[in-house]
This record gives structure tokens, C-alpha cells and sequence, in this order.
């Protein structure tokens, strides 16, 4: 047996790559993972590259394992993910103890890449988008025991002017809906209550069934829904461009889907809005939430929110300020705009001082976090379903769990709940969880 010692960075969908990447390595029965990556055999980096920082890891990361391949020179490394798809070979250059480059697509390649290393004792790079392979050998991922997340679909077409996962996950494509059926009935057998669809844009999701019929994000919601053992569905993320009206009936007849929707906006100011080539306005958006709210009058909204985008003005950060107040939102990610070469806003003027870009940052962030901890008053007291995932870590004597919009809540209760739905009255909040008792 060799051992594996896997590194993540970025988003679900790179998390849940990584997954993968175990489980086809394990299926070899040659290898077998570790937390700890000094006796590791093979260390592998699987990387992010949403914004300059995460970037930047990478190669300092490379650099605290190449004194690891000094003491060891048959350590293989390799570098995966969204910064190797972009960057390609020029890595090898940059790091030339790096052994294997695979892209977001080759994945599955993997144990015959580390083969072929072992063999002959070269460099092996695949960064090719070979469609729709990636979803024919993909295996079914646990997140805990009891939820789980499927990707439905990868790639986005929508190029954002600012945004480099076109470029490194590649364009569109939707898995078959027979084989995500197939896999959630699967997981369902095997205990999962809760189903996190995953892709880059889940509601452009556009595939088929094996006898050709044409499937929609809506009806695979619905037919998700269908699948007995399945309490609770989530996805992440979708785009307000394509929130179409068909998904928001999904939301009235269907209590399965949560009452909590992550749909990021990025700026509250039109014309940034449109220099970020987001294909909305914010009245657009804002239609949806009402819509929403019509069929779902308890459902929260959290977003994602970049400021400091080149030509952000301060009237167009304080349009986003009020926008975050007038919708509401519950919580949100945001950051201070990255340039990422290749894309179109790198070549737009960006006059803004960075200390001005961090003061809108902390700014937004306050205000976001006066309003979660405002919704979260409002939970004081109420009756909450929770999916329990486990013994709280801060008390082994206390249980945890999600509520539907995401707060982690603590409680005493029997063991014997855990991977059950439970409903718990929430008595105590915190900034970042809250406490409960067991009804
Ligand atoms: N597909 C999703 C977002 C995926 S990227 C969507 O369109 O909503 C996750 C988040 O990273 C984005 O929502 C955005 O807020 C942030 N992000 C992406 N590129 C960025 C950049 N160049 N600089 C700063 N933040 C960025
Ligand atoms: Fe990036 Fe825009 Fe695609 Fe989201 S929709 S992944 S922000 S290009
Ligand atoms: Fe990062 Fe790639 Fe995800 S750039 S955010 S790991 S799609």
C-alpha cells in the first residue's frame, strides 16, 4: 500500500473533485489515504484559481513539498485543478520536482498517470477536456453519512468579465438524468437524507434521460424529489440570469427544496453590473426574490459580492449597500476584486486605492453581519427541522446539525439521532451558530 495525502483549495465542486480522486485511487487497491503528509508516497495539490491569492498558494505550498521530495526523491507530486488547467506546463518550468499536471477533467486519468511516473520515470501532463468522460466514470461521493453532494453539471458559458472558470473548468455540460437519479437512489439506500446538486450554474443544467428525453433543472429538481429516503435538496450555485419561472414553481409545490437560496449578485450598481457582464440589472434580480417570496414567504437569500471591480465608484458601492439592506440578505462571500489574466476586465482601468477597496470590504461585510445576526434573532424561539450530523465538537455531550438555512445548532440528545431529521426550539444565538432543545 502507498500512501496518498490530498490538498484541496477553492470551491465544492474542486472539494468534491477531490473526493473523486480518492475513491478512484482506492478502487486500485494500491494506495490509500492520509491526513498526514510527511509519510505520504504521493502528495497531490488540488488547486483554485478564482483569485490572485489562491494562485499564489500553489507555488508556496510546492515549495514546503519540495523539502518533503529533498529527503525523498521518490515522492511523486501533482498538481491538479483549476490553477494546473490554466497554467499547464508552465508549472513543470516554475517547479520542476512536480511530477504530474492533470486537469479538472482528467481526474479519473490519475492512476495511470502516477503509473506511467512510476514506469518510466517522466513527466505526465493531461489537461484536456475530453466531454462529458469526467461524469461516465464518476463514482458516488458521501460528504458525512447523511448528505451528499451530486454534480449534476460543470463548465459555465457565461464569461463574466472578471471570472476565470470558463477558462479552467471548460464550457457547459449536464450530466445524463438517469445516471444523477440512478446515484441519488443510490446514496438514499445507503442512508443520505439531504441532497446538495453541484455545478457551476445548476440552473442551466439542459441534459437528457438514456431514451432521450429532454430534462430541465426544474424537472430534475422535481424528480430528485421524487426519490423516496431524499428529505431535503439544495444546490449550489445558481446564476439570476437563468432563475427561470419554471424553477421558482418548483419552490411552491415542492417542501423538499430548501427555503434558503444561494444567488449571488456581485454589485447592487447597474453599469457595474453590466461591466461585469453578469446579464442582469438589479430590478432583474430583484423580480426573482419577489417572486420567490410570493410562493415561499420565509425563504433567505445569501450572495456573493465583489467590490473595489474597476470603475466602482463610491455611489456605485453605496448602491450595493442599500441593495443588501433592501433585500435582505441573510448572509454572503465576498472580496475584493482579483485580476485574472486572460479575462476581460484584467484590461479595464482600475483606478480604486486598495486601502479604499478593503475599507468597502469591511463595510459590506458589517453590514451583511448585522443582518444575519438579525435573522438569526428572529429564529429565537421557533422550531427548527435539523438533519443530525454528529457529536458537537465543543461538547461531546451535545449533538449538531444544519437547519434548513444553514445555521449549525447544537442540542442535547440521544446518539441514537444521529443521520435523522429532529426538530429542536432554538433557545440561545450566536454570531455564527446557535443553541436549541430537543422537542
Ligand atoms: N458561478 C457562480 C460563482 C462562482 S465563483 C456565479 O456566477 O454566481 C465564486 C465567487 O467568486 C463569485 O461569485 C465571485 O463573487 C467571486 N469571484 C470570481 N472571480 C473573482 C475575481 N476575479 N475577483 C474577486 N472575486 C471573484
Ligand atoms: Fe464565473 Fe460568471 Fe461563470 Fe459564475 S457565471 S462561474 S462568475 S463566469
Ligand atoms: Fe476555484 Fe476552480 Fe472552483 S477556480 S472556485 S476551484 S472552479
Amino acid at each position: 500500500m502507498k500512501y496518498i495525502y490530498i490538498k484541496t483549495w477553492g470551491c465544492q465542486m474542486n472539494e468534491y473533485d477531490s473526493s473523486m480522486i480518492a475513491k478512484y485511487l482506492e478502487k486500485t487497491n494500491q494506495y490509500t489515504i492520509t491526513k498526514n503528509s510527511k509519510e505520504a508516497d504521493i502528495l497531490i495539490l488540488n488547486t483554485c484559481s478564482i483569485r490572485e491569492k489562491a494562485q499564489e498558494k500553489v507555488f508556496h505550498q510546492l515549495g514546503r513539498w519540495r523539502k518533503l521530495k529533498n529527503k525523498n526523491p521518490n515522492i511523486i507530486i501533482a498538481v491538479g485543478g483549476c490553477v494546473a488547467t490554466q497554467e499547464g506546463k508552465s508549472i513543470f518550468q516554475r517547479s520542476k520536482y512536480v511530477d504530474i499536471i492533470f486537469g479538472t477533467q482528467s481526474l479519473h486519468k490519475l492512476p495511470k498517470m502516477i503509473d506511467e511516473v512510476e514506469k518510466y520515470n517522466k513527466f505526465v501532463i493531461d489537461i484536456s477536456f475530453p466531454k462529458l468522460e469526467k461524469f461516465q466514470k464518476s463514482l458516488p461521493i458521501k460528504n458525512n453519512g447523511y448528505t451528499a453532494f451530486v454534480s449534476i453539471m460543470e463548465g459555465c458559458n457565461k464569461f463574466c468579465s472578471f471570472c476565470i472558470v470558463p477558462y479552467t473548468r471548460g464550457r457547459e455540460i449536464s450530466r445524463i438524468s438517469d445516471d444523477i437519479l440512478f446515484e441519488i437512489e443510490n446514496l438514499s439506500k445507503n442512508g443520505v437524507k439531504e441532497i446538495n446538486l453541484l455545478g457551476q450554474n445548476v440552473n442551466s443544467y439542459q441534459s437528457f434521460n438514456h431514451k432521450g428525453k429532454s430534462c430541465s433543472f426544474s424537472q430534475l429538481l422535481r424528480l430528485v424529489s421524487e426519490i423516496n429516503g431524499i428529505e431535503r435538496i439544495r444546490f449550489t450555485t445558481s446564476h439570476p440570469f437563468s432563475f427561470t419561472d419554471d424553477i421558482i414553481e418548483v419552490y411552491k409545490d415542492t417542501p423538499k427544496l430548501v427555503s434558503f437560496l444561494h444567488l449571488p449578485v456581485q454589485s447592487g450598481s447597474n453599469k457595474i453590473l453590466k461591466r461585469m457582464k453578469r446579464l442582469y440589472t438589479t430590478e432583474e434580480y430583484e423580480k426573482i426574490i419577489e417572486k420567490l417570496l410570493i410562493v415561499r414567504p420565509n425563504i433567505q437569500i445569501s450572495s456573493d459580492f465583489i467590490v473595489g471591480f474597476p470603475g466602482e465608484s463610491r455611489e456605485d458601492f453605496k448602491k450595493t449597500i442599500n441593495f443588501i439592506k433592501k433585500i435582505n440578505f441573510d448572509m454572503s462571500y465576498s472580496f475584493i476584486y482579483s485580476n485574472r489574466p486572460g479575462t476581460p476586465a484584467s484590461k479595464m482601468k482600475d483606478e480604486t486605492d486598495i486601502n479604499e477597496k478593503k475599507e468597502r470590504l469591511y463595510q459590506l461585510q458589517d453590514c451583511i453581519n448585522r443582518q444575519t445576526m438579525s435573522w438569526s434573532r428572529k429564529m429565537l424561539g421557533s422550531i427548527q427541522s435539523i438533519l443530525v450530523e454528529g457529536i458537537s465538537k465543543k461538547n461531546l455531550n451535545q449533538l449538531y446539525g444544519k437547519t434548513e438555512n444553514n445555521r449549525i445548532v447544537s442540542f442535547y440528545g440521544s446518539s441514537k439521532k444521529i443521520g435523522q431529521f429532529v426538530q429542536v426550539k432554538i433557545n440561545k444565538i450566536h454570531t455564527h451558530s446557535l443553541e436549541g432543545i430537543l422537542i
